[in-house]
């Protein structure tokens, strides 16, 4: 799951706020300055008419059933973009779509295309065309899952939503109860009819129709998060029609559409231990939260949640400003476990500051641009909170728990980890759920696909453990897991020439690593004083490695250039 919901703002600076509430991916609006593009002129059409868009890509919109057994019933416009593959269709190098998503769900695979997709293909020799798609509900698709009548009404609900950890007050819990139930409602009135088709299950026959729309028979995928329960689905659905899969960062999909969202936490607390210890291990001069051993680092940073708890600290920068109170502070930590290669320094140097008194820097790792009212006509509208949430109400058994039920499975779940505080809430919104849809997806997810799927996983992702990889493994006979022996979520959380090649093996010449020897370490330390990891057992059959510093450097930029981020 690559995020829980996180609030967050970004773009090139020049959109008033884009809010977005991740439950696992965090994705950008916006790429950089000046760079739009109309869809609304894009006129959905059954087959790809490719156009130019956003100075280096192309794009079009496919027009797919709403309802895929009963096509006359209206129509869905999905967004898609493209990085070209740099060899024409013709030569034997070209090897056709390779559909990546970034998870959510409510993520946007248009989005990730303009952050990463050149690094995608880079890294795979330019040899795909890299496809982004804003699956149905999401984005730029259509229809787009609205439970507001304009961004500000979305804005001041969010910012009511936004900084309750569970357990910050006795309130919060009671109130995201009340809560899950008005939003049961707005979701409710603002549909069209269209909402009950926006599933998990549709986009897979989604993926079928763009597959098939570019004249293929079998998908090619690389999915993020929950886009690999997205990839399990497809598998389920159509195991004949699978070309080559990578599920990387692998979520438990029975527990996904029991709509527990239980089993996600089972190595957070094992990703905070490699905070701590690699700050041990950096010294004083490498990690500014250092202490001489975890354990001392630990009750350090509690020592800190009770200090903003008694006293929330306030931050006055140049273009915002706010508090660093315990929920902030808990959603900062929590964030640096997805990126721990980019973010345990600053995390470290955060709470360094916060025990001097200064909140500038934790507040910076999680910052939301002030609000400004913004319903300008450019304005793009992000939904990724509204078709997030709708997306997993939707798939999810329904949630008919009690107040004292939920509070109950709250207090299970921290059991593995206190940060449950930030992430019961996926369920507790799903409470007060009113639109219903029928699920025909077969009741044991797995299948004999027509070729054998990639599982790749960090042996410590903070929101998709292990375990659950392994789990996957077992219901695709063939199916091989890769390990990655590093904190953070999803591979591309970390530079790996190891595990990069493995990926680019697989994806270029279908060939799966050795079952049995398949952890990959890390060519890189979590703080500059980290020794990097002793040494690097390439999997023992002899796979070409690439490690020289080019791709490093590629492997790299993709890492910076994926948005990952914590939920709210
Ligand atoms: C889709 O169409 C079929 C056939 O008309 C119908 O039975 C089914 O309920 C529809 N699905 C939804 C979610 O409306
Ligand atoms: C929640 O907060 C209370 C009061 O501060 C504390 O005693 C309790 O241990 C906390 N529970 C969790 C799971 O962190
Ligand atoms: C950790 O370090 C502290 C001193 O900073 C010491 O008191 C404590 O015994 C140490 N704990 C362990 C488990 O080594
Ligand atoms: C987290 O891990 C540490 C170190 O292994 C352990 O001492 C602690 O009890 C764990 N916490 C939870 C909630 O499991
Ligand atoms: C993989 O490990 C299993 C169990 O340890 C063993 O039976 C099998 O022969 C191994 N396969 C290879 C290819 O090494």
């Amino acid at each position: 799951m690559s995020k829980l919901l996180t609030v967050y703002a970004v773009g090139g600076g020049m959109l008033g706020l884009t809010l977005i509430l991740t439950v696992f991916a965090q994705c950008f609006w916006q790429t950089s300055q000046g760079d739009r593009f109309d869809w609304n002129s894009v006129k959905a059409t059954s087959t790809f008419r490719w156009q130019g868009c956003y100075k280096h890509y192309q794009c079009t919109r496919l027009k797919v059933p709403m309802n895929y057994t009963n096509p006359s019933s209206g129509w869905a416009g999905l967004a898609i973009i493209r990085v070209p593959s740099l060899f024409p269709t013709t030569s034997p190098s070209y090897q056709g779509p390779l559909i990546i998503n970034p998870g959510g769900p409510g993520g946007s695979g248009v989005s990730l295309v303009l952050r990463s997709g050149f690094h995608f293909s880079t890294i795979l020799d330019g040899r795909f065309d890299i496809i982004g798609l804003d699956p149905r509900g999401i984005g730029r698709s259509t229809p787009q899952v609205k439970f507001f009548g304009t961004y500000s009404e979305q804005a001041l609900w969010l910012d009511g939503e936004y900084p309750d950890a569970l357990n910050s007050s006795t309130e919060v819990l009671p109130r995201s109860i009340a809560r899950a139930q008005l939003m049961g409602h707005l979701a409710e009135d603002q549909d069209d009819g269209t909402l009950r088709h926006v599933t998990t299950e549709n986009i897979a026959r989604d993926m079928l129709s763009i597959a098939r729309a570019n004249g293929n028979d079998k998908l090619q995928y690389w999915g993020f998060s929950w886009g690999t329960i997205l990839g399990v689905v497809f598998a389920t659905l159509f195991p004949d029609h699978v070309g080559r899969m990578v599920l990387d960062g692998v979520i438990d999909a029975e527990d996904y559409y029991a709509t527990l969202w239980s089993n996600n936490l089972l190595d957070t607390n094992k990703t905070l231990q490699h905070f701590f210890q690699a700050c041990v291990d950096a010294g004083p001069t490498g990690c500014a939260f250092y202490a001489p051993n975890a354990t001392e680092i630990a009750s350090n940073l509690d020592r800190l949640y009770d200090m903003v708890k008694a006293q929330p600290v306030p931050v006055y920068q140049a273009r915002t400003y706010g508090l660093v109170d315990y929920s902030l502070l808990r959603r900062a930590v929590f964030t640096a476990l997805y990126s721990p290669f980019t973010m345990f320094e600053p995390l470290a140097q955060g709470l360094a500051d916060l025990k001097a008194g200064n909140g500038d820097t934790i507040y910076s790792l999680v910052n939301r641009p002030r609000f400004e009212c913004a319903d300008a006509e450019d304005f793009q509208y992000s939904n990724q909170y509204e078709s997030g949430t709708a997306l997993h109400c939707l798939d999810g058994d329904e949630v008919h728990d009690s107040p004292a039920e939920l509070r109950r499975f709250y207090e299970k779940m921290t059991e593995y980890t206190t940060l449950a505080e930030l992430w019961a809430v996926v369920r507790i919104r799903c409470s007060g759920w009113r639109v219903r849809t029928k699920r025909t997806l077969p009741t044991k997810f797995g299948g004999r696909t027509s070729s054998p799927l990639l599982l790749v996983s960090n042996t410590a992702d903070p929101v998709a453990p292990l375990w659950a990889a392994h789990k996957t493994s077992k219901w695709f006979p063939g199916s091989v897991v890769l390990m990655q022996d590093a904190p953070g979520h999803c591979s591309v959380s970390a530079v790996s020439s190891c595990t990069q090649s493995n990926i680019r093996e697989y994806l270029l010449n279908g060939n799966l690593p050795n079952a049995n020897a398949t952890v990959c370490a890390v060519d890189e330390g979590l703080f500059k004083g980290n020794k990097r990891r002793a040494d690097t057992e390439a999997p023992s059959q002899q796979l070409p490695l690439v490690t020289h510093d080019t791709y490093l450097n590629d492997i790299r930029r993709l890492r910076d250039s994926f948005p990952l981020a914590l939920p709210t």
